[in-house]
């Protein structure tokens, strides 16, 4: 009976936990497809006793310019949906050409592959179950061995786990345990193929969510496919799908339709020193000055929320911090080129005295409580706070207003904002609202948004940890509706708030005009930064192109609360690599925790202290390079920092490897991630020449191979193909980028190079769409190095010099004999060592070539022996000798046959010159 029983349920899921819909109405067009989906079979879903399955739906294909766009919603109901969307100035595409699209009626399914391939973008399996509160639909993935990456943020591998669970849903999990979800919210992802072709997308969707991946047996016949299941709490499928086919083009298709990143200050590269903890202003300062007498870079001095007063945002704490001596040691910090940023949270402490909070009661700005209509309290560092609805286009305007009285208590450069998750100690309010408010309450509370208030606990909950654990409640009010739905943006609505509040800063320095208001930069550091925008007006969403901006065009991120742990370093590479996929390439900084001992370089001693200054020196003086690759990201998308898998996708090799990265891709860093390790174990992908950075000797072998990592050292190889700026570092970016620039130039197998220079003033926001800057286009060929001014915009960039010209991997050319040398470098002016065996040459340009102009450095070879130099001057004292010596010798015969004649006739002996080496008698001799 038990067993009768456990068959028929099993047949009961296996015929009805996912409903299965028709599709009828059909409209077709290019690359498009319209039609209503009707629930065949009943209500099956698998929460169907509590939310009915939506019987009708709505299904839109559309092709965009980066790749197919699906969408599903109910035409008959609103639901929540992630809206704030700008139409991209593009026409839409009448045809397109990025993948063939084909589906099946009855059951639903759709295909997308890549045209005339069998490559799947996306193929639906028969199931799409679409209930209230639960949205799940399955997709086949091309092949059992391909890599997905993505779907962050986790700390965990860079190449997905396959058989495991990914939630996606914002919360501060202290200590980033592996494998949960962490601060960020991405729903995104990248499939890479063993045959190095890669597509990838985004789900438009805000609700917290499970991604289920499910390895697929490829030796089970048939086949069992690897799927991706999605499973959505909420919103609608609204689907942008990548066809890439390289690594780069899904990130950068990914960052057209979400919004290419926000161009950061130059002085965002530069080092930054941070700690919760420092105790006072004075030792704030003792930070600063140990930097300072250590000799070691300090760009931006961080302050956590130590300085306030009593934890408040926009106080400073009288007796530690005093306001106007902060502001004093601000300005000192501007005149020495460095830069403040503070942390300012988004929980306002509840209390009648505090301006901010009552300024926010009266503007009735704050997230409400669904049952009192009041604003929701909540537990942060302060105690009872209240949380800003950064939904409301208002509650810009009050962050505005505070950030500029902030800003005149001390001129802060950037902000970084944090437990913005968000994060609340407890979801239970402890306090009531108006015995903290004084009786103050808004005038009118927010209404209930339109949309029902979801159930909580949802029947399915991501992850499996109640929504409002560490948080706020999910049926917290916002103006753009329930907090269910929103609580992944809250980071990223105070993202755009926070971006557009630093307009008010003044010119940080005359010379350093500020970027403009909301373009700009800046490290607003923020923690979760999801791809998506809300919106306060779902719904009003036309078909077309779109352009979702997402947190990387307001803000950087911030890898979330990790250890100073060699597995947290490991894990910082992937983190790092995610958020290029992500669309926020940059985000990192020395941050310590209180209570623990102090972690600034100076304090470890020799050799230590030595060691860190090296790395960090390092670092700027590769900040042109990094600045250069900044600019790409920004105006194309491109991955600032890379996964050898993205740059080698062809070689399946370097699917997994999350070990090394490269700084673009012509830097590979392979550091030591054990303690004590003195090797490490790193690939260097075949086909490519790679060299030592240091060294610029050439690596003997590709392949698996072991260096030596000693603390000291963290072995860093250059790729062949690649030209590389160098400069002394000085002690701010801003000295850096002006000394005279070394230019590394790695050729590869056909004797070529390339990279580019990119120079503007390093602060305004709108340099690259002022086209105020200048750009070298660096390319060697035909033993040529040239300078090409691609644009100049930037008059500065002529007091810039390229001073010096390393080529590494050098050797003569193949119709060359091996011991063919240099004999000359143009211009005639420079300086220049070969160093044959390493195929090394190094050129001085003396006082340097101004980098606003073209300039070729040019080299050539030849043989040794004719090279050399001729020794004519042996032929005419051999000719001379022999001239001589054939003078010499008829003379004596003359007087021999004279003699000879005179008192005996005539002897005929014929006089033969010695021939080396042979064995013909000697001559007789006269
Ligand atoms: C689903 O319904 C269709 C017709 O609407 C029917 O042909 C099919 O057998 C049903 N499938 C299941 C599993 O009940
Ligand atoms: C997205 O960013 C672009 C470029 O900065 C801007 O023009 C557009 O208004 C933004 N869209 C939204 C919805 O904020
Ligand atoms: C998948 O994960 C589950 C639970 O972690 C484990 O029991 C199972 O063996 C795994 N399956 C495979 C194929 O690795
Ligand atoms: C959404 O866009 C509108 C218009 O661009 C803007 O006024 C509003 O502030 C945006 N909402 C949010 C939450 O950013
Ligand atoms: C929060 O407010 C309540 C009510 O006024 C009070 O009892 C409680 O002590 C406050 N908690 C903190 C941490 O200040
Ligand atoms: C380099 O040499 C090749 C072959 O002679 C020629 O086609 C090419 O144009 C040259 N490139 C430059 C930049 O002079
Ligand atoms: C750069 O070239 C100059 C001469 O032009 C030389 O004095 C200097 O040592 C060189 N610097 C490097 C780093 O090679």
């Amino acid at each position: 009976m038990t067993r009768l029983w456990l068959f028929l349920s099993l047949l009961a899921v296996g015929l009805c936990s996912t409903a299965q819909y028709r599709l009828k109405d059909i409209v077709t067009g290019s690359g498009s497809l319209q039609g209503t989906l009707e629930l065949i079979n009943g209500t099956c879903g698998p929460y169907a006793g509590q939310m009915p399955d939506v019987a009708t739906l709505r299904l839109r294909v559309e092709c965009l310019p980066t790749g197919p766009h699906i969408r599903i919603d109910d035409p008959a109901r609103r639901r929540y949906e992630v809206a704030n969307i700008s139409v991209l100035n593009e026409a839409p595409l009448s045809t397109c050409t990025l993948y063939d699209l084909t589906y099946t009626e009855e059951p639903f399914t759709l295909t997308l592959t890549r045209p005339g391939t069998s490559h799947l973008l996306w193929k639906s399996l028969p199931g799409l179950v679409f209930e209230d509160q639960y949205i799940e639909w399955t997709t086949i993935l091309g092949s059992p061995e391909t890599a997905i990456y993505g779907l962050g943020e986790r700390v965990g591998p860079l190449r997905l786990d396959m058989n495991h669970t990914y939630t996606i849903f914002t919360r501060d999990n202290g200590g980033t345990p592996p494998d949960v979800n962490l601060n960020g919210a991405h729903p995104v992802w990248m499939d890479l193929q063993a045959d190095g072709q890669a597509h990838g997308g985004m789900m438009l969707n805000s609700n917290g969510m499970d991604v289920v991946l499910t390895p697929g047996d490829a030796s089970h016949v048939p086949v069992v496919p690897a799927t991706m299941q999605w499973r959505l709490t909420g919103g609608i499928v609204d689907l942008y799908l990548y066809p890439g086919p390289s690594p780069h083009d899904v990130v950068r298709q990914h960052t057209r339709i979400v919004g290419l990143p926000v161009l950061m200050p130059l002085w965002g590269l530069g080092w930054h020193q941070c700690r919760w903890g420092y105790k006072s202003l004075d030792e704030v300062k003792a930070v600063v000055e140990g930097y300072r007498s250590a000799n070691i870079p300090l760009e931006v001095q961080w302050t956590d929320i130590d300085y306030m007063d009593a934890h408040k945002d926009f106080t400073f704490d009288p007796a530690q911090f005093p306001q106007a001596a902060f502001a004093a040691f601000v300005e000192e910090l501007h005149t020495r080129g460095q830069k403040w940023v503070p942390i300012i949270d988004p929980a306002i402490k509840a209390e009648a005295s505090h301006e901010p909070f009552m300024d926010g009661v009266r503007g009735n700005l704050f997230v409400q409580d669904q049952a009192t209509g009041l604003p929701l309290v909540g537990a942060v560092w302060p105690g009872n706070t209240t949380f800003p609805d950064f939904s409301n286009p208002a509650t810009h305007a009050y962050w505005t207003k505070w950030m500029r009285a902030f800003h005149e208590m001390a001129a802060w450069d950037g902000i970084w904002i944090d437990m913005n998750e968000p994060d609340s100690f407890t979801d239970v309010p402890v306090g009531t609202f108006l015995e903290l408010s004084g009786g103050a309450r808004p005038d009118q509370p927010l209404a209930e948004p339109e949309l029902p208030m979801p159930r909580d606990p949802p029947p399915y909950l991501p992850g499996g940890r109640p929504l409002a654990e560490h948080s706020i409640s999910p049926r917290a009010v916002q103006l753009a509706g329930w907090h269910y739905d929103l609580h992944s943006l809250y980071g990223h609505h105070e993202a755009v708030a926070t971006n557009a509040a630093l307009a008010v800063r003044t010119a940080p320095r005359p010379t350093l005009p500020p970027r403009a208001a909301q373009t700009a930069p800046h490290l607003g550091l923020t923690r979760p930064p999801p791809p998506l925008l809300s919106s306060t007006a779902p719904l009003r969403l036309p078909l077309g192109l779109r352009n979702v901006n997402s947190s990387g065009r307001y803000t950087m991120h911030w890898l979330g609360d990790n250890y100073s742990t060699f597995v947290s370093m490991k894990y910082s590479i992937q983190g790092i690599i995610n958020f290029q996929q992500y669309g926020m390439p940059f985000g990192r900084r020395d941050h310590n925790e209180i209570g623990k001992i102090s972690q600034e370089p100076y304090v470890f001693g020799e050799p230590y202290t030595a060691i860190m200054r090296r790395h960090i020196n390092l670092r700027y003086s590769l900040i042109s390079f990094y600045y250069t690759l900044l600019v790409d990201s920004h105006r194309t998308g491109t991955p600032l920092f890379n996964a050898l898998a993205w740059v080698f996708p062809h070689d399946p090799l370097t699917h997994d490897i999350d070990t090394q990265f490269m700084v673009g891709t012509a830097i590979l860093a392979s550091p030591a991630l054990e303690q004590g390790a003195t090797t490490v174990s790193a690939y260097l992908p075949a086909d490519t020449r790679w060299y030592d950075f240091y060294t610029g000797v050439e690596a003997p072998a590709t392949g698996r191979v072991t260096l030596a990592a000693p603390l000291e050292t963290l072995p860093l190889h250059l790729a062949g193909g690649h030209v590389v700026p160098l400069q002394e570092p000085a002690m701010t970016v801003a000295a850096t980028v002006a000394q005279p620039v070394r230019l590394l130039v790695a050729l590869d197998s056909a004797r070529h190079a390339q990279g580019t220079l990119y120079m503007d003033d390093g602060v305004s926001a709108d340099s690259v769409q002022q086209a105020a800057y200048t750009e070298v286009l660096l390319t060697a060929e035909n033993e040529t190095l040239a300078a090409t001014i691609v644009h100049h915009g930037f008059p500065a960039a002529c007091e810039r010099m390229l001073r010096n010209v390393t080529v590494l991997g050098l050797h003569p050319p193949a119709d060359m004999p091996r011991d063919a040398t240099i004999v000359e470098v143009s211009p005639a002016s420079a300086t220049y060592q070969y160093d044959s065996a390493n195929g090394i040459l190094t050129i001085g340009l003396g006082a340097g070539l101004s980098l606003c102009q073209e300039a070729h450095i040019s080299w050539h070879f030849t043989h040794t022996a004719p090279a050399q130099g001729f020794p004519w001057w042996i032929i005419v004292i051999a000719v001379v000798v022999c001239v001589v010596g054939v003078l010499l010798l008829w003379l004596v015969y003359r007087a021999k046959t004279h003699k000879r004649r005179q008192p005996g006739g005539y002897s005929s002996v014929p006089q033969v010159e010695p021939t080396p080496g042979s064995d013909a008698p000697a001559p007789s001799a006269v």
